[in-house]
């Protein structure tokens, strides 16, 4: 059989795939033992980092403290963050972003009280600790990471790549316990499945927001390594906890576009048609409430009304503020011919984070070993039943971190230079339909967003769950027979990676945070994971 080796013998790379805030950082820090390999599926920006607007949590205020950072994490986690996980996280915060910042990220400074950052505030922090660039915290990361890495001499990024499956010494048939010892992917430029050997991989891959039919998340968000991972025999965990941001702008022409809850920290409230601030009848906190509340109260008040949408009123802060603190949000809604100093913006929930994922340490390691997850794919119990808000690009920095320092255990027991088997295509041929995998796509975004959203029963659950049993039968048929494309790849993984959170919904018997069964009212008297594992689904 034909086979790929490592280049001239060379001992193989660490395999990173995903070019977000996990991927980049990591790789920057993991060339002290290894040299790495990037791979990223589109542009190397594009990513969900690339969006972010609120910012990173971390405390660096006189007037904040790592315990009420803590207690607001544990609190936004519904019961089920594991505190040393947050305690770890919240602590190290400091130090990572101070590396951001000798990197060259340019965080917003004060301009009076003698500088330091602007602390921002989102739903469910008690304190002022999320620093931010201006509204483009997201590119400014993606800039300075990308710029280190793309001339760093030990990482090599390779874009249009797509991972399409773990390989494993199971899938090799080979004797000893389960490795991943590299990985397939699709060099989209050539149409070409290449075997990549790999030391360890890194799966950094992100989020799944694609599952549904509105998200925030840019089109690369597809669930891919949660679904490599469980394809490859590995965990995953608490899939359930889709978090809906409450506020994505609600207008035809942009419908994945975020207005960030810093706008909420600046004063604006959630208000509906009549301008009554309806947040407030199911929580004090009103609309800076954590998310999960807030994105309830909104759904249940659209349900009631009948109402297409709710509103952001961010009118008393006036233009000049708007235009300094938010010049992005303002200008494109201003392009968009919507004011936010004369009315009220448009919008409504959608899908945003995907608090669960494989099941992860914080150092990254999986259930299977020459396996890290990192970033948002990851689920290593921060987040608990609801993330609090920016926490998400704080997590990533201290996995990174973590799991460049222990990268030599990761190692330890890695083949040398692996000779892996080429991909092979069999009978495939190109597809005729291809309308098909549209139309897959489309269907199981709409299922998802139906039946699988804010607000859950178990019949729709259980509906959702047969029909895509149905379309995923489909979609292994394509895969099989059909050559492989972008497309069909995210298809196959967008399917996979619904069927594990409505499984993940089934088990879950209660309502907690950010999931809501109308058959379970209540909470469970133990708070626990949800852990799917190998051949469960
Ligand atoms: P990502 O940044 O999503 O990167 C994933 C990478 O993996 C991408 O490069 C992608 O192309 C690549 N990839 C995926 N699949 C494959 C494959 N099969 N093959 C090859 N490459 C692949 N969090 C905060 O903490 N603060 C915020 O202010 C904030 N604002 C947000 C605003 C928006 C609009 C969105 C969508 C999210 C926001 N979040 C925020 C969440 C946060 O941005 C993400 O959770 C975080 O950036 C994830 O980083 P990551 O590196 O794990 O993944
Ligand atoms: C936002 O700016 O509202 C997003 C912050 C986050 O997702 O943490």
């Amino acid at each position: 059989m034909a086979e790929t080796r490592p280049s001239r013998d060379l001992p193989a790379p660490v395999v990173v795939v995903g070019s977000g805030i996990a991927g980049l950082s990591f790789a920057l820090k993991a060339t002290r033992h290894a040299p790495v390999l990037l791979l990223t599926k589109k542009n190397a920006v594009e990513s969900n980092t690339n969006y972010a607007q609120g910012g990173i949590a971390c405390v660096t205020s006189a007037e904040d403290s790592y315990e009420l950072h803590v207690r607001d994490t544990l609190e936004a986690g519904a019961g089920l963050c594991h505190e040393e996980v947050v305690r770890q996280v919240v602590e190290e915060g400091p130090a990572r972003v101070a590396e951001l910042v000798e990197l060259g990220v340019k965080f917003t400074e004060r301009e009076e009280g003698g500088g330091g950052p602007d602390l921002g505030k989102e739903g469910g922090h008690t304190k002022r600790r999320v620093l931010h660039a201006g509204d483009i915290t997201g590119k400014e990361l993606e800039r300075a990471l990308l710029s280190a890495v793309r001339s760093h001499p030990r990482i090599t990024v390779r874009e249009n790549m797509v991972a399409i499956d773990l390989i494993t010494t199971k899938k090799l048939k080979r004797r000893g316990p389960n490795r991943v010892v590299g990985l397939y992917a699709l060099n989209a430029n050539r149409n070409q499945v290449e075997a990549v050997a790999a030391a360890a991989v890194v799966l950094a891959t992100g989020g799944c927001g694609k599952c549904y039919l509105y998200t925030t998340n840019p089109a690369i968000a597809t669930g891919d390594g949660v679904a490599m991972a469980y394809r490859a025999g590995g965990a995953v965990a608490n899939l359930e906890f889709v978090q809906f941001h409450p506020t994505c702008l609600f207008h035809p022409d942009a419908q994945t576009f975020l207005i960030s809850e810093a706008l909420r920290g600046e004063g604006a409230r959630v208000v509906n048609a009549r301008g009554e601030d309806f947040t407030k009848e199911t929580d004090p906190r009103g609309s800076l409430a954590p998310r999960d509340i807030v994105a309830r109260a909104i759904d249940g008040e659209m349900k009631e009304s009948g109402a297409p949408c709710v509103y952001l009123d961010i009118r008393s802060r006036g233009a000049e503020f708007l235009a300094q603190r938010f010049p992005e949000i303002t200008g494109t809604l201003r392009k968009l011919g919507i004011d936010p100093v004369q009315q009220p913006i448009p919008v409504v929930p959608a899908a945003h984070y995907q608090c669960g994922g494989v099941k992860a340490k914080l150092d990254g390691r999986t259930s299977l070993a020459g396996l890290l997850a990192l970033g948002e794919v990851a689920c290593t119990g921060l987040h608990g039943a609801n993330r609090l808000a920016s926490n998400s690009l704080l997590e990533a920095l201290v996995m990174a971190h973590e799991a460049a320092e222990k990268l030599p255990e990761s190692l330890a027991a890695a083949p040398k230079g692996d000779r892996l088997p080429l991909w092979k295509e069999g009978q495939a041929h190109d597809a005729d339909e291809l309308v098909v995998i549209t139309h897959n796509w489309r269907e199981i975004r709409q299922l998802m967003w139906d039946y699988v959203g804010i607000a859950r029963t178990t019949k729709r659950l259980r509906r959702a769950k047969s029909r895509l049993r149905l379309l995923l039968q489909e979609v292994e048929e394509f895969y099989w027979d059909f050559r492989v494309t972008p497309d069909l790849l995210e298809l196959r993984n967008l399917a996979l990676c619904s069927a594990l959170i409505v499984e993940s919904a089934l088990r879950r018997r209660e309502s907690r945070g950010l999931h809501a069964n109308a058959d379970y009212p209540g909470l469970a008297k133990i708070a626990n994971d949800t852990v799917i594992k190998a051949g469960e689904l």
